[in-house]
């Protein structure tokens, strides 16, 4: 039977870091506050790059990361929030900057969850035999886009760019052994960007923009509450759908959203936190990004073998969720 795993791994950030001292001078915030409450102590800024460029530095080193150039990569598949434009989506940015004439290109709107639900369909198309190597990237520019000013303080300081990537191809053995999916839209707005938008006509306005109703906007305690329970059920799925106990994982990676959100979930499922790998500190939420920057770095730091048992799971905007099982 024809199963997909990962062959290679790699992550890309800007240079430019934002500590939060930066932000104390651009707007009513304390390093303390965003310490206590989230975790973060800086993440990474653009100063010119866009999405597609963060994705192809990733992409670059996953590709090299396999043992593969370029043209052995048979679909793109790009999850992100934080697109270089409207339309067309980063996948069809990300193919030409390849140089790898004319492969398929789609992107993932699924956010925080985007690198899960992405992977989900990487192995789809690996198990069917439709392709062999599928670039997964997740990757995001937040910087543009965020109120740096008090008005939008509670999002401006946990966003951060970044970028990380993977190679998935054919395996004897299952490499991604499961993966979990999960969708709940009636809570669009609790986590959300308004405008520009089809659902408005005209789809933004002068006044829109004067209002701030182009920047994201987010239930920070509503998002909290969900986001805990979701990630503990949708892990407890995959464990369950894989006749496996938490002593059978060696790592688990969680969306790095909050630090508060790991720790708590951490002690509800008794997960020591050598089983954990966190780099928020260092990036804030890189959202689509964030799983694969962080199995990245974990590979990089020998915390993650080959072989080892892992759990990703994410929780975001939408609202979604999801959790996988691989055999790394
Ligand atoms: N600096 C200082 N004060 C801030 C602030 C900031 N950056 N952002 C908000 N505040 C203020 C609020 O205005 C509020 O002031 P008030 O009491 O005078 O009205 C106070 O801090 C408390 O705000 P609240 O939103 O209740 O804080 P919180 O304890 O819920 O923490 C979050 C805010 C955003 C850190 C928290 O809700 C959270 O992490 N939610 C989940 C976020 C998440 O994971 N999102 C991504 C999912 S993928």
């Amino acid at each position: 039977m024809r199963h997909s795993r990962i062959v290679g791994i790699g992550h890309y950030v800007p240079e430019q870091v934002m500590t939060n001292a930066d932000l104390e001078s651009m707007m009513d915030t304390s390093d303390e506050w965003i310490r206590q409450r989230t975790g973060i102590e800086e993440r990474r800024v653009v100063t010119k790059e866009s999405t597609s460029d963060l994705g192809y530095q990733a992409s670059l080193r996953a590709i090299e990361n396999a043992g593969l150039e370029p043209k052995d990569i048979d679909l793109i598949v790009f999850a992100t929030l934080s697109p270089d434009y409207y339309f067309p989506g980063c996948g069809p940015l990300l193919q030409d900057k390849l140089g790898v004439d004319t492969i398929p290109a789609l992107d993932i709107r699924q956010q925080c969850s985007g690198f899960v639900y992405g992977l989900a369909v990487a192995d789809q198309f690996i198990r069917t035999g439709a392709y062999d190597h599928v670039l997964l990237v997740g990757a995001e520019v937040q910087s543009k886009g965020l109120d740096y000013t008090t008005r939008g303080r509670d999002l401006a300081v946990i966003f951060g760019d970044g970028a990380g990537a993977v190679v998935l191809g054919p395996s004897d053995e299952p490499g991604v052994q499961s993966f979990h999916l999960h969708s709940q839209g009636k809570h669009y707005d609790m986590l959300w960007m308004e405008k520009p938008g089809s659902a408005n006509k005209p789809i933004i306005t002068p006044e829109d923009i004067q209002e701030g109703r182009h920047f994201p906007k987010m239930e920070g305690q509503t998002v909290f509450k969900h986001a805990t329970r979701r990630f503990g059920e949708v892990i407890q799925e995959a464990l369950k759908a894989n006749d496996l106990s938490f002593d059978d994982i060696d790592m688990f990676f969680f969306h790095q959203a909050n630090l508060r959100i790991v720790e708590a979930l951490c002690k509800h499922l008794s997960i020591p936190a050598e089983k954990t790998f966190n780099n928020l500190s260092r990036y804030g939420n890189t959202t689509a990004a964030s799983l694969p920057l962080c199995i990245s770095e974990a590979v990089e730091a020998g915390r993650l073998k080959r072989g080892d048992l892992i759990c990703p799971s994410a929780f975001g905007s939408g609202f979604t969720w999801a959790s996988a099982i691989i055999r790394w």
